[in-house]
């Protein structure tokens, strides 16, 4: 695997190398990353990941200066799944300057659920993400559904400007016990780790009750906060909501259930596809 810090050097080694699929990253690589390499793999000739933990898609108050930094061992990860090149700027080559010129999701997508709670956020990726198009080129793009409110997002604003990537959502990688993998885990001491299996579990109650044919969402979502937080957890939503536009449901619509809520001062995300 070639690493490359500048977009010089990446460029030059992706002229002629075909069908190229990316899949961007913040580091900390664990299995559910490296899902998508193996997809990225079976899609493309070239297989490009990128490591940068994009300062300006964190708030003012998150985890940016904490977010973990594990380079030789995410490195290692890639090369066993046959990334050929990773791309690991520092922040003066992707901003050499403030960023002035921004991506700005439409505030229906924007301004609900993480969106909603984390002002600033998706403008963020999208920003970062169009400049990793930029540079890459990838012809297919992957990313987790585990963030599936970003992936319609990137979905959305591919389509919209016309940017020539097809995108892949991937499915979410698991513990043994329903956890979604995420870089986040990390910060849970032993309780809140035995605990936190919890949230997922919650996601497939709402599930079950959904295939009774209850369709009292705003009921099954109270309900299902308050059990949550009989457990200790601070639940910012769990919300019933269509998978295409994430809207509340309408008509026929397949449904997708998302939460996100805190277990002492880690915050965890989770989704379920229903029925
Ligand atoms: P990061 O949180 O590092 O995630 C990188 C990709 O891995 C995302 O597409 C995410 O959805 C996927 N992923 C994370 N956990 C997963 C799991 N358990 N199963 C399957 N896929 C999983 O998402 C970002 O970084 C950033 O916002 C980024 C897109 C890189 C822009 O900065």
């Amino acid at each position: 695997m070639q690493i490359h810090t500048t977009i010089a050097s990446l460029r030059a080694a992706l002229s002629g190398a075909g069908r190229i699929a990316f899949a961007p990253t913040m580091g900390n690589l664990h299995a559910g990353h490296v899902s998508l390499m193996q997809t990225a793999r079976q899609a493309a000739d070239t297989v490009v990941s990128s490591i940068f933990v994009n300062r300006i898609q964190f708030g003012p108050n998150e985890d940016f200066d904490c977010y973990p930094r594990t380079f030789q061992a995410d490195c290692a990860q890639l090369e066993a799944v046959g990334v050929d090149h990773l791309f690991a700027p520092d922040e003066a080559e992707l901003y050499p300057s403030p960023q002035q010129y921004f991506v700005l999701p439409s505030p229906a997508h924007d301004g609900i659920l993480e969106g909603k709670i984390r002002p600033g956020h998706f403008q963020g990726v999208a920003t970062v993400v169009t400049k990793l198009f930029n540079i890459v080129q990838p012809q297919v793009a992957l990313f987790g559904k585990k963030d599936y409110q970003q992936l319609m997002v990137i979905r959305n604003m591919v389509r919209e400007l016309n940017l020539p990537i097809e995108i892949i959502g991937c499915e979410i990688v698991r513990a043994p016990d329903g956890l979604a993998l995420s870089s986040r885990n990390g910060y849970l001491d032993a309780a809140q780790r035995a605990e936190a299996p919890r949230l997922q579990a919650t996601l497939q109650e709402v599930a079950r009750a959904l295939a009774t044919g209850r369709r009292d969402y705003s009921v099954i979502e109270q309900n299902a906060m308050q059990q949550l937080a009989a457990h200790g957890w601070h639940p910012d939503y769990i919300a019933i909501r269509n998978r295409h536009d994430l809207q509340a449901p309408q008509g026929n619509a397949a449904l997708v259930i998302l939460a996100a809520a805190r277990l002492g001062d880690t915050r965890l995300i989770d989704n379920l596809e229903a029925g």
